[in-house]
């Protein structure tokens, strides 16, 4: 079996082949380590066929449907997992086959209904239902202690004790540890009546994930994070830096408009001198009378360079083949002391 891990703060991914056929799943995969995932496979000739989530995360993004598309390979998750893009629903001991290796799913409820461990020759991903030295927390939408002590104590905790635990996270850098290494001294395996460990898990008192929205609204329904709408659009358009703008404001380059796509107020407090008024939130709408010549080189600066970002990709998506966006912001322009205009007037 071909094995990598790969780590992206404290969440964990996998990518496990066959060495013999060159298939390979991937799981729990994270968006922001799209490009490592695949020139990974391809550095251990590999070809990644099924992508893998053991659960419904709500504290990082899934990779999952957008390496769907690039590599055109099934999604696959538990068959209670509300995503509706998920091509492959496994139900409890159901296997998916990976040229030689078999890759088998236990339905473990408790950290999400949705969880499952997945358990290949001598080692068991184990999700968020059994962490390193710490259990899934059951306190997040579909969580529910009981399922998990069920899980952990009747299903998981049975098993082989050599076999190595590969959970999906880990915030102390430990690679693996085994069933019987958690049965030993894992804290929260401790209390192995059901009570006791229901109350422990219900008086927990965790913190919320950090963008727990966002990941739950994107991993339950396939949508985009705001990082990929400014990744994907930052993409497409090329940047100005600020100090090349500034040479060419000041030589009063006739070609070149610029765009302030920030709202009046914002303008009127200081603004790059020459620079036009379209705010965001208007652009499709005024772009017709505002800028008439689809030939110009149009450059969209914003507050911060987000929302410019967006503005000069939806130009480009219109026809404004020479729209650019300003690498930076007007904060950035401010800090570094360019000249300001103020006022209503360009
Ligand atoms: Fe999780």
């Amino acid at each position: 079996m071909v094995f990598e891990q790969v780590v992206t703060g404290g969440c964990q991914s996998y990518l496990v082949g066959c060495a013999e056929t060159c298939a390979a799943a991937l799981i729990d995969p994270e968006i922001s380590q799209i490009d490592h995932y695949v020139a990974l496979a391809a550095r251990d000739g590999l070809r990644i066929r099924y992508l893998i989530d053991t659960h419904t995360h709500a504290d990082h993004f899934s990779a999952t449907r957008e390496l769907a598309r690039q590599l055109n390979v099934p999604v696959v998750m538990h068959r209670a997992s509300p995503a509706p893009f998920v091509d492959m629903r496994l139900g409890d001991g159901e296997m998916i086959v990976l040229g030689r290796l078999r890759l088998q799913a236990l339905h473990t409820p408790g950290h999400t209904a949705d969880s499952m461990c997945l358990l290949v020759e001598d080692r068991l991903f184990t999700g968020d239902t059994l962490l390193i030295d710490a259990t899934g927390r059951t306190d997040l939408p579909s969580g529910d202690p009981e399922a998990l002590y069920d899980s952990l104590f009747h299903r998981i905790l049975r098993l082989d004790p050599a076999l190595k635990v590969s959970p999906a996270h880990d915030y102390k850098g430990r690679s693996h540890s085994t069933i019987g290494q958690e049965l030993a001294s894992n804290p929260r395996l401790q209390k192995r009546d059901r009570a006791a460990f229901v109350e422990m898990m219900r008086s927990l008192n965790l913190t919320m994930p950090t963008h727990i929205t966002e990941a739950l609204r994107t991993n339950m329904s396939g949508g985009k994070t705001v990082a990929q709408l400014l990744s994907e659009a930052a993409a497409t358009v090329p940047f100005m830096s600020l100090a090349e703008l500034k040479a060419r404001v000041e030589a009063a380059e006739a070609d070149l408009i610029v765009l302030d796509v920030r709202e009046r107020e914002a303008y009127e407090g200081g603004h790059v001198p020459g620079a036009r008024l379209l705010p965001r939130g208007q652009l499709e709408l005024r772009v017709n009378q505002e800028l008439p010549d689809p030939t110009r080189r149009i450059l969209a600066c914003c507050e911060l360079g987000y929302v410019s970002t967006l503005a000069a990709a939806t130009l480009r998506e219109m026809g404004f083949l020479h729209a650019v966006a300003l690498d930076g912001g007007m904060k950035a322009w401010r800090e570094a002391g360019y000249p300001l205009n103020v006022g209503r007037g360009p």
